[in-house]
């Protein structure tokens, strides 16, 4: 996962090259000049729409229970046309700090609401949000890029764990385990760890926020959110939308705080000790930076960090699901997903009949504007990202690969680049090791099956991995010690587009975080582990006698 602004901007605040700084804020407020009142898309009739998520052509980019926000003003650009949507006013230092407190405070009240009660809210929370969903799909689709179904899918991610949530708030327990001890009882009690930061990366504006946001409020956490400087308007869409909530229930409306901003409020989530747990999810660049600042004060991180996923194909593989496999994961959010199959790992005997048919699928991709309902493939969300994937082909061509397909950047408006396909890289080049986030496949040639699980392993991420075969032995042995190294390991179906109900998030680079589904919330909790004498003695553990 790469939120490249971010990666940028925590750069420079690393480096605490001020000229640097400065030359960022004269470039923001240049582009405030640029973006003008009425060349702004919130103001032409075709995107009135979105004004029914509460935006304007200014808005606050802080929420506390109140909106605010004086620090630099960012416009969010639509990475279709390039043209401004709209600008958001970002949090200063000082109202990160007001907004700790009163995220704290509130957090004094939520943790009194028995869970089930917790649970309700958050119930209403997933219903607010699936009265919005098309519409809030829309903004993500205008904002981030990516198609019209993939924004509303990614809501229905949010929907579908606010469900999740709402079930767990009735199962949330520890065991009561057998004491060594007579008269005594063992219990294991889980409390919520406090304030929960959550920094989420442009690819998923909506989704990784609500995988945090539903479980650290069922288990009795406050959060406060920084969603991906560029895109701010979706952060201030959800916010509006669970501040509602909050609001309607005459709850503090902290207990779901927002600052946007870049590195300098990054940074300070990640050293502020009131900050309990920091969920991250970014580039494995920024993420490794992130989660050391956290260890240095020995906070909790949950880190969601790049991948290098591979579908590999063995010659008893069913092509009919090989091949849209591929595409979707390969194509599908133009690369951008921290589960984009980047390396397509063939065995020799199918390794030509799958170039040509995934090859021939490419160029049958419906190319637009992300929110035509006919599109299947859109923009990159960054012009940086554009220069990325040039960089990347021309590395690639370098290292001994062949452009199968794609390979250009396109002649039309926005950031669109040709889905590209390269073969005759060995399995070790540097290019095949890096995550380039954008719509790049690799394509390696493999013999035994050996050969095809260490390949799978041999990068430093470990997101996710699927194979494609008929042979049980195989399956297991894939799922088993010897097979993917990866959080994610999948048969017959591609590495992207995983469940809310599976723990996600990956081994290695990725950062060793799950988030979702299965006992994620465990990460949102502390665990006690209580012993209680009722009896009238001390038998002490181990049998120690201390007379
Ligand atoms: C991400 O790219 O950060 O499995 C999240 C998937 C989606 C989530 C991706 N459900 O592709």
């Amino acid at each position: 996962m790469l939120p490249v602004l971010m990666q940028r901007c925590l750069t420079l605040t690393f480096a605490r090259h001020s000229r640097l700084l400065l030359r960022h804020k004269f470039a923001t407020v240049h582009c405030q000049q640029t973006a003008a009142m009425s060349s702004l898309l919130i103001n032409q009739p075709k995107y009135s729409w979105l004004k029914e998520l509460g935006l304007s052509e200014d808005n606050h980019g802080v929420y506390n229970g109140s909106w605010v926000g004086s620090g630099e003003v960012v416009t969010s650009y639509c990475p279709a046309n390039n043209e401004p949507i709209a600008r958001v006013t970002q949090a200063t230092l000082a109202e990160y700090e007001e907004t700790v407190q009163k995220t704290k405070e509130a957090w004094k009240v939520w943790a009194d609401i028995p869970a089930p009660k917790r649970g309700e809210i958050v119930r209403q929370i997933g219903d607010a949000l699936r009265k919005k969903i098309k519409v809030l799909g829309s903004l993500v689709s205008l904002e981030m890029g990516k198609i019209y179904v993939e924004g509303v899918g990614e809501v229905q991610e949010y929907v579908d764990i606010c469900d999740y949530a709402v079930g767990l708030s009735r199962m949330i327990g520890g065991p009561i385990l057998p004491s060594e001890r007579p008269g005594h009882a063992l219990i294991e009690q889980w409390n919520p760890v406090g304030l929960v930061g959550v920094i989420t990366a442009f690819n998923f504006p909506v989704a990784v926020y609500g995988w945090n946001n539903a479980l650290a409020l069922t288990c009795g956490n406050v959060c406060l959110w920084k969603g991906a400087p560029t895109t701010p308007l979706t952060s201030v869409a959800v916010t509006k939308i669970v501040a509602e909530v909050l609001e309607a229930n005459n709850l503090p409306g902290a207990i779901c705080s927002m600052t946007c901003g870049g590195a300098d409020i990054g940074t300070a989530m990640a050293k502020d000790e009131r900050v309990d747990l920091l969920s991250f999810t970014g580039s494995t660049h920024v993420g490794k930076m992130v989660g050391m600042m956290v260890q240095e004060r020995f906070g909790r991180k949950l880190l969601e960090l790049g991948g290098n996923n591979a579908i590999i194909v063995f010659e008893d593989a069913d092509l009919n699901l090989v091949v849209p496999s591929a595409v979707f994961a390969s194509v599908g959010t133009a690369g951008q997903r921290c589960t984009t199959t980047r390396r397509l790992i063939l065995h020799e005997s199918v390794h030509d009949t799958v170039v040509e048919r995934v090859a021939k699928a490419y160029k049958q991709v419906r190319i637009g504007d992300p929110w035509d309902p006919s599109t299947l493939y859109g923009p990159l969300h960054t012009k940086q990202a554009v220069e990325q994937y040039q960089s990347a082909i021309e590395q690639a061509k370098q290292q001994g690969g062949t452009v199968v397909c794609g390979g250009k950047k396109m002649d039309r408006p926005g950031n669109y680049v040709e889905p590209t396909i390269i073969t005759g890289l060995a399995h070790d080049a540097p290019i095949v090791h890096t995550e380039t986030f954008v719509p790049i496949l690799y394509v390696l040639k493999f013999k035994t099956e050996e050969e095809a699980f260490a390949l799978n392993n041999e990068v430093k991420q470990g997101l996710s991995s699927s194979i494609f075969t008929k042979d049980m032995g195989r399956v297991f042995r894939w799922l088993g010690p010897k097979g993917s190294d990866c959080g994610i390991v999948n048969v017959n179906i591609p590495t992207s587009g995983a469940e809310i109900g599976g723990a996600f998030g990956g081994e290695k680079h990725t950062g060793g975080g799950r988030e979702s589904g299965s006992d994620s919330w465990k990460q949102y909790m502390r665990r006690s582990t209580c012993t209680i004498n009722y009896s009238k003695d001390l038998p002490l553990a181990q049998g120690i006698k201390f007379e």
